[in-house]
């Protein structure tokens, strides 16, 4: 199916207690997440990382980004995100159509 923004939205509800998106979004719990597509992980400034999350070698594109929604401890071991994992491939493929809109701020 296709990606429904309106969806991924409603998914990022799950997200929004530790990630801020958006032209005045912050660091809070977790780092800012606008401009994630294409970015290398662990490199938003300001944000305090762990090793394991800034060291992963990671760049965030659809693939590893799904893989690392689907289960953060598995993909980055010793991660300090706390989320068990969204599994539903629609969903994050919605969600991934959420962020996407941020991309630029
Ligand atoms: C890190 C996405 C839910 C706390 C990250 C990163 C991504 C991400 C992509 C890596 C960012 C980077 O390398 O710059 C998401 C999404 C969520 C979600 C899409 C919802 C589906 C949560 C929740 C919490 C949380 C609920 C808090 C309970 C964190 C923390 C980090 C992080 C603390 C830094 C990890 C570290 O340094 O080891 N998140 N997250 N996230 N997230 Fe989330």
């Amino acid at each position: 199916q296709a990606q429904d923004v309106a969806a991924g939205e409603k998914v990022f509800a799950q997200c929004r207690a530790c990630h801020q998106v958006g032209p005045t979004a912050r660091n809070t719990v977790g780092p800012v997440l606008s401009g994630l597509f294409g970015r290398k992980a662990g490199t938003v400034e300001g944000y305090n990382y762990s090793p394991a999350n800034k060291n992963s070698g990671l760049t965030w594109d659809e693939a590893t980004f799904s893989e690392y929604i689907k289960d953060p401890k598995a993909k980055v071991p010793g991660t300090k995100m706390v989320y068990a994992g969204l599994k539903d491939e629609q969903r994050i493929r919605d969600l991934i159509a959420y962020l996407k809109q941020f991309d630029a701020s």
